[in-house]
């Protein structure tokens, strides 16, 4: 179980201390930037619960999963302007694909509905699709610094 927490982890990026927002100039790619760690910030309570990392707590879980599907609803209105700056990370297939970006979104607010945050089982169960989803849209839509 401890392992399947650290893969989705791993395949979420977590351990990545700097983010790359610092120095942004556009204050729309700040926005979807700070989005994207609003979502980094959720996710790390689930992935630390399930790690074993941060103790259990029902009520907690289940606020940190109504966060993802919320913040997966704000992904195509974030994205949606053609917005870039130098220090941003995203692909130009996010609007050359924009129906394709969309389903990536979609598919993330889908894994987090689907997480059963009323045990830790659940939580555990779920972090796999959930860091999947985040992976599914990175490696299309995001340069990988
Ligand atoms: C629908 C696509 C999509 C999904 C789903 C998605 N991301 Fe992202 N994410 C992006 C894009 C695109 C960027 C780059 C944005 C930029 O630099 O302009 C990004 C950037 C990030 C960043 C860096 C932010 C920064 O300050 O530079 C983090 C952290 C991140 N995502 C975490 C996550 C996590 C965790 C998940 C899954 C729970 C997730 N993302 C799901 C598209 C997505």
């Amino acid at each position: 179980m401890r392992k399947i927490g650290m893969v989705a982890m791993a395949a979420i990026g977590l351990g990545t201390a700097v983010l790359a927002h610092s120095g942004v100039k556009n204050p729309a790619v700040k926005a979807r930037m700070d989005l994207m760690g609003e979502i980094k910030d959720a996710t790390g309570v689930l992935g630390g619960m399930a790690k074993g990392e941060i103790a259990f707590d029902p009520a907690r879980a289940a606020a940190a999963r109504e966060a993802l599907i919320e913040q997966a609803g704000r992904i195509p209105p974030a994205f949606e302007a053609r917005e870039t700056d130098p220090k941003s990370e995203a692909r130009d297939e996010i609007w050359t694909d924009w129906d394709g970006f969309i389903a990536r979104a979609r598919a993330m607010e889908d894994a987090a509905a689907a997480l059963n945050a009323g045990s830790l089982d659940g939580v555990r169960a779920g972090m796999g699709a959930l860091g999947q989803s985040c992976g599914g849209c990175h490696k299309p839509y995001r340069i990988d610094k």
